[in-house]
């Protein structure tokens, strides 16, 4: 058995001698210490020695093997040495090469023109404050003064979340909890997304986003109203825009009234954007209700005020001539990277 050891050694330094690289190394190792190399199996031979023979041969095997793990580490070594250096060889960078364009993304076109709108508030020096888009129907509707049976209320029209909750409709409600949490003089805008159970089609779409305005103070009137939107009008749509102020009515506010401005695409005159109307409407607006302000524990004999409220998406559709709402909600950078 010790000469068969003996061989074996042997057979192994050749193998690991005439070994070219790592690789031809490894099946060497494998050949020799593996679960099935030829060591290993005749050390299950061990079994059938004398008592005497055992621990011997024991010793010996120990030995074998010993040297052919340590020539194999050292031929290992050396080929990994060498075998990094032609890799480095090989991987030498060339910095004269281009880099790589990296892609960047756009602004999204709602994003675009609501910065606009921001800025042109911030201006008339109106914060911004945001609100829940899962809101208490309490805050979406009764505060609102809208009514029991009002239309707006029908599971067909809002997404309940259950008989409280809803995904807000508006973002009316943002005014309740301004007002709620802080005393006048307030002057807010609020954008955020809005839900309608709407099917979508190329001016419908269940989410949308809104911008509300709201300002209380003492002596607010209807001309400070007329003002700060006309201003707001002709800084985003240009000195020439004019504006209609339509009577209309909403729960929350009264008087109530829908603004509308004189299409840029036409100047008045009629065209398919504004169909033939020469007008498009932007705004609902109105003077707080003094109900409104009471539920919000603001006293309507010292404080008046006057809030408003517009769909971004409109805006932005009529702005760059985009014909589908859908387009926003699609994220195909095809699309966004127009603007
Ligand atoms: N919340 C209204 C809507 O979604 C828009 C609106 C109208 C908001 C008049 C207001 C307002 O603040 O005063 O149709």
């Amino acid at each position: 058995m010790k000469e068969m050891l003996e061989n074996i050694q042997k057979q192994a330094i050749d193998d690991i001698e005439s070994s070219l690289n790592l690789k031809e190394l490894d099946i060497v190792k494998i050949s020799y210490l593996g679960k099935k190399g030829k060591l290993t199996s005749i050390l299950k031979d061990m079994k059938n020695l004398t008592k005497e023979e055992r621990p011997l041969i024991g010793k010996f095997a120990n030995i074998v093997r010993d040297c052919i793990e340590n020539k194999i580490k050292k031929y290992s070594e050396d080929f990994f040495k060498k075998e990094m250096i032609i890799k480095l060889e090989k991987e030498k960078i060339d910095i004269s090469i281009p880099a790589k364009r990296q892609k960047i993304g756009k602004r999204h076109p709602l994003s675009i023109v609501l910065r606009e709108i921001e800025e042109i508030f911030f201006g008339m020096g109106f914060s911004v404050e945001t609100g829940p888009d899962i809101e208490q129907s309490y805050y979406n509707f009764d505060a609102l003064n809208i009514g029991e049976n009002h239309p707006s209320r029908d599971p067909r029209d809002t997404f309940y979340i259950d008989s409280k909750t809803v995904l807000r409709s508006q973002t009316s409600p943002v005014q309740i909890r301004v007002m709620e949490n802080n005393s006048p003089p307030l002057k807010i805008i609020s954008p955020g997304k809005v839900f309608r159970a709407d099917s979508a089609d190329a001016t419908h779409s269940p989410v949308f986003h809104q911008i509300e305005g709201l300002v209380i103070d003492k002596g607010i009137s209807m001309s400070d109203l007329k003002g700060t939107l006309e201003t707001f009008i002709k800084t985003l749509f240009g000195e020439d825009t004019k504006t209609r102020f339509r009577p209309h009515h909403f729960p929350f506010t009264e008087p109530s009234a829908e603004i509308d401005i004189s299409c840029f695409s036409c100047n008045g005159t009629g065209c398919s954007l504004c169909k033939n109307e020469g007008y498009i409407e932007i705004l609902g607006a109105g003077m707080v209700h003094n109900k409104v302000l009471s539920r919000c524990n603001i006293d309507p004999n010292i404080y008046s005020g006057f809030a408003f409220g517009m769909g971004l998406e409109r805006i932005v559709m009529k702005k760059f001539k985009i014909n589908d709402i859908r387009l926003f909600f699609e994220n195909d950078s095809r699309f966004i990277n127009n603007f």
